[in-house]
Order: C-alpha cells, then sequence, then structure tokens
C-alpha cells in the first residue's frame, strides 16, 4: 500500500459520524423503541447502559445502510481499499449473508457451480434460494484426523474440464481446518473459461493483512469474497464483509442480492466494530498475526511433548493432506490413546479449566490463535493438557477405525425442488434411499451430512447416529434427529415439478 493510501487508512468516517451523532445529545421520536436508553433491564448487568445509548439505527447524519452516499459508503470504500478491491459492502448476517449475496448474485436458477462438498450449510441454502445445480467436487478427507480438506489444482482443472457448461467455482479460503488450495492459479484457470470466482473467506479476513498468511481472493483476482471479520479481524459477531472485484458479475446484481437479504435496521454497534476493525487491521495487523502465528508454533512444540496429544503442523496439511497451503494461525490437534473422545475432552477443558476452544470432533479439535492471543493463555492451555493428559493418557487404547463417510451421498434433483416437494417424515432408519428435504449437519463445523436433494444412504444414517451417540449438537429442521424430512416421492410429479419450479 502506497504511503498516501495509507495515510488514509487513519481515518474512520463511520465512528465519526456516529460520535458526532451520540454527541448531540438529539431527542428522538425514531426507532429503536428504547430511544437511546431510556428503560433500564437486566442488559445492564451485562453491559454498560452506554450500549443502549448508542444503539441507533439509520439516523440523519450517519447515512443509509441499504443506500449509502456517506459514512456508511466512506467507510465500506476504505475497506475495499484496505482489501484491494473495487467496492464493499458491510454485511450484519454473517458470511452466511455473504455466501447468499454471491450465489443469489452470480447464478440464476438451473445454472452450474462447482463446489466442494464441504461448504458451509449457507452455501446449501444459497443453492435453495437460487435454484443452481450443483456440481459437487470432493474434498481431500484425511481418513486420520477425519478432516476434510481441499481438493488439489489438478482435480479442480478436471472437474472444470469434465463440466464445461458451469457458470461458476465456489472455493472456501481457508477451509475450517485452515487448508488452502491454489487459488491464484485455479483463479486464472477458471477466467480463462470465462467462468466466475466465488470465495468464501469466513475464515480468512487475516490473510489481507499479513504475508505470513496464503493468499487472499482478491489478490489471487477473484471476483467475490465473504469475510467474517468478526471470526478473525476483531469486529463484532456477525459484523462481516462481502467483496467485489470487476464486473464478472454485475455491480447490479450484487446490490439486488444483497438488498434481497439484508436487514433494513443495521446495527449501528456493529457498523462501527467493522469501521474501527479495518482501522485496527492495516495498522496493527500484520504484528499481532505474526504473534499469533508464533503463538501456535510454540504451542505446536509443547503439545507435542505431552502424551496424548498431537499436534499437525503447515507440512502435514500440504504434504499428507495435498493442501496447496495452510493457515498457520490454527492448529489442529489430534487426540492420542486418550481415554476419553474429543467431545469429552471439550467438555472438561471448559467445565474444569474454563478454556473454550473453537472445535472438537471425535479424534481432533481446534485452536484458534488470533490478533487477541496471549502468552498466558497458551501457558494456562499447556497446563491444563498436562494435566488432563495425567488423567487420561492410557498406552493400551486402541480406537475404533475413523468415521468420516467414505463416499457423500448422491444428489438425485436440484437442493431447491427438494425443498419445494411435497414432505414426508420418517423415521431415520426407515429412511434408506429417500430424498432428503432437510439439510443435517454437526455444528460446528456445519457441514452437512445431507443436504437437500441428496439420497440418503446408510453411511448418512450411521454418521447422524454417530453424532447423536457422541453429543455432538445436531442441526437439523427436528428436535431429535429420529426422524428426518424426506420427498414423499409418491404423491409428487418430479417432470411436472422441475419444469415449474424455475
Ligand atoms: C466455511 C464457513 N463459511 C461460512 C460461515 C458462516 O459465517 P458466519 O458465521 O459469519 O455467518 C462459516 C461459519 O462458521 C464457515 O465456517
Amino acid at each position: 500500500m502506497k504511503k498516501e493510501e495509507k495515510e488514509e487508512q487513519r481515518r474512520t468516517p463511520y465512528i465519526d459520524a456516529y460520535l458526532k451523532y451520540i454527541q448531540d445529545k438529539n431527542i428522538v421520536f425514531d426507532v429503536p423503541g428504547h430511544h437511546q436508553g431510556k428503560i433500564r433491564t437486566d442488559f445492564d448487568k451485562l453491559f454498560s447502559h452506554q450500549v443502549y445509548k448508542n444503539d441507533v439505527n439509520c439516523p440523519r447524519g450517519m447515512d443509509n445502510y441499504m443506500h449509502p452516499t456517506g459514512a456508511i459508503k466512506e467507510a465500506q470504500d476504505l475497506f475495499a481499499k484496505a482489501c484491494h478491491a473495487d467496492y464493499a459492502k458491510f454485511l450484519l448476517n454473517g458470511s452466511t449473508s455473504g455466501n447468499l449475496v454471491m450465489l443469489l448474485s452470480a447464478l440464476k436458477a438451473n445454472e452450474k457451480i462447482l463446489l466442494p462438498r464441504n461448504v458451509h450449510k449457507s452455501v446449501i441454502n444459497g443453492l435453495i434460494l437460487s435454484g443452481a445445480i450443483p456440481v459437487f467436487i470432493l474434498p481431500n478427507i484425511d481418513t486420520q484426523t477425519e478432516v476434510a480438506n481441499q481438493p488439489t489444482l489438478k482435480e479442480w482443472k478436471e472437474a472444470i474440464d469434465k463440466n464445461p457448461d458451469i457458470k461458476a467455482i465456489f472455493v472456501i479460503n481457508p477451509t475450517y481446518f485452515g487448508a488452502t488450495c491454489d487459488l491464484k492459479r485455479l483463479v486464472e484457470y477458471a477466467h480463462k473459461k470465462n467462468i466466475i470466482v466465488l470465495v468464501d473467506e469466513a475464515h480468512g479476513t487475516h490473510f489481507y493483512f499479513s504475508n505470513k498468511c496464503p493468499i487472499s481472493a482478491m489478490e489471487a483476482g477473484a471476483d467475490m469474497a465473504t469475510l467474517s471479520v468478526h471470526k478473525t479481524g476483531g469486529s463484532l459477531t456477525q459484523s462481516s464483509v462481502l467483496l467485489v472485484k470487476g464486473e464478472r458479475v454485475p455491480r447490479y446484481e450484487v446490490i439486488k442480492a444483497f438488498n434481497l437479504i439484508t436487514t433494513t435496521s443495521p446495527s449501528s454497534i456493529l457498523l462501527a466494530s467493522l469501521d474501527a476493525a479495518r482501522k485496527y487491521l492495516v495498522f496493527k495487523g500484520s504484528r499481532q498475526i505474526y504473534n499469533a502465528v508464533k503463538l501456535a508454533k510454540q504451542a505446536y512444540i509443547r503439545i507435542n511433548e505431552i502424551p496424548g496429544f498431537k499436534a499437525h503442523s503447515k507440512d502435514y496439511f500440504t504434504k499428507k493432506c495435498h493442501s496447496f497451503s495452510y493457515d498457520e494461525t490454527k492448529l489442529c490437534v489430534e487426540l492420542d490413546k486418550l481415554s476419553i473422545d474429543g467431545f469429552e475432552f471439550y467438555k472438561i477443558l471448559k467445565d474444569k479449566y474454563n478454556i473454550q476452544i473453537e472445535l472438537a470432533e471425535k479424534y481432533v479439535f481446534l485452536l484458534l490463535f488470533t490478533i487477541g492471543s496471549e502468552q498466558k493463555d497458551v501457558d494456562r492451555l499447556i497446563d491444563a493438557l498436562k494435566e488432563i493428559s495425567e488423567k487420561y493418557y492410557d498406552e493400551n487404547v486402541v480406537y475404533a477405525d475413523p468415521h468420516y463417510m467414505s463416499s457423500f451421498p448422491v444428489m438425485k434433483i436440484r437442493p431447491r425442488v427438494a425443498f419445494h416437494a411435497p414432505l414426508k417424515v420418517v423415521d431415520l432408519d426407515d429412511s434408506l434411499n429417500m430424498v432428503s428435504k432437510e439439510m443435517v449437519m454437526a455444528y460446528p463445523p456445519g457441514i452437512p451430512i445431507i443436504v437437500p436433494g441428496e439420497v440418503i444412504s446408510q453411511e448418512v444414517i450411521n454418521q447422524i447416529k454417530y453424532y447423536e451417540k457422541s453429543k455432538a449438537t445436531i442441526l437439523s429442521d427436528w428436535d431429535s434427529t429420529s426422524q428426518i424430512s424426506v420427498v414423499d416421492e409418491e404423491n409428487w410429479d418430479y417432470e411436472l415439478e422441475e419444469k415449474n419450479i424455475e
């Protein structure tokens, strides 16, 4: 970034307009109805009453979220410049909404998109809403850790060549566990064939602010990306950003899709946190991310000295798991001869040691090191792991075979058509070979085991039962996973339905 461009990044236009509005001490007759904190509630037990006082919507002077021309637009433009994008849109419902905007703006009903099967549930929702046809590319699954990583560049290219009618590809940069693909070359290959590249960068905001990270979507030349700034960029939960480069997806389509899914009542608090996070990242991000990587590397060494735990480095993901690169702010740790599983470990760590980690699966857990990570917290974690090791390490423990599905289910009908098809609710045990109407997944990471339109296989049934037994949090349309919604194929004319549902 040039010197004058960096200087410009010192500005916080939204925060400035906000401050002025609050300092004006206005008398209000607008929403929100608490009228800048005229009521007292138990909310004050959690936060200073100032939160109410500062909670405003889109009053005069603070711009309009749906049609920004002032402070919001300036703040978005600064964000776009910081990330080498042509323009940015602030999102208030996470990358969930970013994924919806990307799919809705890039694809029309019945157009095809190539995407890895380990996408987040919001992407499947985007398929339902847009009516697009998914062509899934299989992630490389590491059977040792049961982690789904990236398809290789070769696999991407082969899938693109095999599907000449695809309009877009969808890439995850990085996956939940940190794996990345050769994004730059993939973008070049796709663009040569006039294919749009959409990137889910929910976990990759920090890539834009450090040379210790894999390449970012905008740097790689992708058309659009969604960043959960709240995940790794330091803004408040839910606040995210959509970045757009070029006109392969017309601006009109992007704004139309954004207007379709977004709230008309933006949280000023969340918007301000995006303006603040961007400035922080530009000026302090690089140092803090360097620190995060340093702490992750130190934790890697120390964890590997504790019996019962096997931490994995970048090398593991690039050499063994065929990933192109790896986000070293993440640390994936495998359990090794502990007499408890990952779900139990997760609970003990929180309940006994007050340590909250990002996620645990049956045999692995994931630690995030961020711009907020501190040495003393790593030290506490290591002490806790040592105690857990002393109590639960047992040389004789033999783990059961990995449980990850060896193949993904076959898609019979488009997710949108399945979504609208007649409903039949059946016991999970009776659902074999039926077409699912719903998505079922363990959360986190929120990667669907089955999606609407796919045929339920025995492996799917086993996988759902396995998560249920493991007491993982399972998301589905029902309170209990003993039932599942399927397409009532007996009372349904598929051909007619496919014709009628655009
Ligand atoms: C890969 C991926 N994409 C998208 C999302 C959705 O992001 P958000 O929680 O900001 O809506 C997540 C959330 O965990 C995710 O893991």
